[in-house]
């Protein structure tokens, strides 16, 4: 077994395969090293593609596609009788997601010539590197450079125990092989709104429980509060400023105890969803002679080219500060490996678009118009409904709206903010105009196809101009 490696990266989800494949192509000889696998084949891909953004966007897709047969396709004069759910099908289709991305992730390697292999590193400072192989032996390996990639888990509440069956985080929740006649989820952020959206289209009364007073706190306040109306008119029961204390499995289900206005009430549920955020995987690839420094609360301190305080140790993705986002994880995985190689390479923290996967979509870019406000930005703003977008009305897919922020003073772009049809796709044309420090003016005078939802993006940029073609141009 060779030992010796220009560049180990211990983990391979986004961050970290994405990393190994760029320092390999990049001429350096590259080790990639997985927990996770079996006899000593790492299954690759990490969180992303086996239990978080491919498997949800999967049950996400046929969960729409059950929805649709059984509510909207009478709209389009199709009637369809006995509609069924199998829901082992579903999660088989699922799994053979899963398995073509995970083993094109091992296709890629092997393209690339990334070495794998299934073992638990620990590193032990500069250059060193201790791996425990399945068979329970321990090697050391040599690397002039280590990138820790190891990503994060479900937070554990304390008077909460996961039993994996009644009470369980996300990744069990993808795969449940029957639809709970009532589900109860703790958290309504990312996680819980897309699994929420899955589960109650397939038929589960959902109830979601949200510690804090505000929906979304983070999105734009006028989206969120449009993301609140549709998601409630959907059947999702979400009840804000309902902080959970305790929960527990009985016989029927699992039994939650929640305050709400200092009142202690009680939910009872056939299974529970905690979706109460991540932690980063840290502490247990951190040796306790290697000197790497955590902060309080367990990421791995780096600065802004991901360089621990340890020469030639590098931590990416879930690990350190900044988002869990996946495309967040793979920029930094990159920008490690381009820097490794001798060049040159900053991420854009500014422009990191976010994407919330219910329907209608959610995806914003830059400031809400609250954070423009607190910073004194005068901004001009144009929201555009996709009930007067011609594509939207053509699909019956027209709810919600884009908007659209650029400052007064210099023309630039400050921000969009999109719930609706393809928002993950529209938001993109926006981060790629802030990237390049597009103009409004430059961004109203580009031609936008006919009909296409992105024109509610040219709409709202136009509207915020006062120049906008298929709605009054009254000021707010
Ligand atoms: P989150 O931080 O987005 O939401 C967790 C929510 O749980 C918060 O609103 C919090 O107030 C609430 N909460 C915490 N303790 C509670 C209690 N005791 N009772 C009631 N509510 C409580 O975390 P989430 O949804 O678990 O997602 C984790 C990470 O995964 C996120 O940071 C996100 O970036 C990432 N993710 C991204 C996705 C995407 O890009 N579409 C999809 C899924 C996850």
């Amino acid at each position: 077994m060779n030992k010796d490696y220009e560049v180990i990266i211990v983990g391979s989800g986004p961050a970290g395969y994405v990393a190994a494949i760029r320092c390999s192509q990049l001429g350096l000889k590259t080790l990639c090293v997985e927990k996770h696998g079996e006899d000593g084949k790492p299954s690759l891909g990490g969180t992303c593609l086996n239990v978080g953004c491919i498997p949800s966007k999967s049950l996400l897709e046929s969960s729409l596609e059950f929805y649709k047969a059984k509510n909207t396709t009478k709209e389009h004069g199709i009637h369809l009788e006995g509609i069924t759910l199998d829901i082992k099908a579903m999660q088989n289709r699922k799994n053979n997601v899963v398995k073509g991305l995970t083993s094109g992730v091992q296709g890629l390697f092997k393209l690339n010539g990334v070495d794998s292999l299934q073992a638990e590193a620990v590193v032990e400072g500069e250059g060193k590197i201790c791996l425990k192989l399945p068979d329970g032996s321990e090697e050391e390996f040599n690397s002039k450079h280590i990138i820790i990639a190891t990503g994060s888990k479900p937070k554990i509440l304390e008077n909460i125990k996961f039993d994996r069956e009644t009470i369980v985080s996300s990744t069990q929740s993808l795969s449940f092989d029957r639809v709970p006649p009532s589900l109860a989820i703790i958290g309504a952020g990312y996680i819980g709104l897309e699994l929420g959206s899955i589960w109650s289209r397939l038929g589960s009364k959902v109830t979601i429980l949200e510690a804090l007073e505000d929906f979304l706190p983070d999105v734009d306040k006028q989206v969120s509060d449009e993301a609140f109306k549709i998601l409630t008119k959907q059947g999702l029961d979400i009840q804000l400023g309902s902080k959970v204390i305790s929960a527990k499995k009985e016989e029927a289900g699992a039994q939650i105890k929640y305050e709400n206005e200092s009142q202690e009430l009680s939910l009872a549920s056939d299974k529970l969803i905690v979706a109460t955020g991540r932690d980063p995987v840290t502490e247990e690839v951190i040796g306790p002679e290697s000197g790497i420094e955590l902060d309080e609360k367990g990421f791995i301190k780096v600065n802004a080219k991901c360089e621990t305080n340890i020469h030639n140790v590098f931590a990416i993705g879930d690990t350190v500060r900044g988002p869990l986002l996946a495309h967040k994880a793979s920029e930094e995985g990159i920008m490690v490996a381009e820097n490794i190689a001798g060049e040159t390479i900053q991420v854009n923290y500014e422009h990191i678009p976010s994407v919330i996967y219910t329907h209608p979509e959610i995806a914003w870019v830059g400031l809400t118009e609250g954070q423009a406000l607190d910073k004194g930005l005068a901004s001009n703003i144009g929201v555009f409904p996709f009930r007067a977008n011609g594509r939207a009305m053509a699909s019956g897919d027209n709810e919600g709206f884009v908007k659209f922020m650029s400052n007064q003073q210099d023309n630039s772009i400050l921000g969009a903010h999109v719930i609706g049809p393809n928002a993950s796709e529209i938001i993109q044309q926006v981060v790629i105009a802030m990237r390049t420090k597009t103009t409004v003016k430059e961004l109203t005078s580009t031609v936008f196809s006919h009909p296409s939802y992105s024109e509610s993006l040219h709409e709202a940029a136009l509207l915020s101009e006062g120049k906008a073609i298929h709605i009054s141009n009254r000021k707010r």
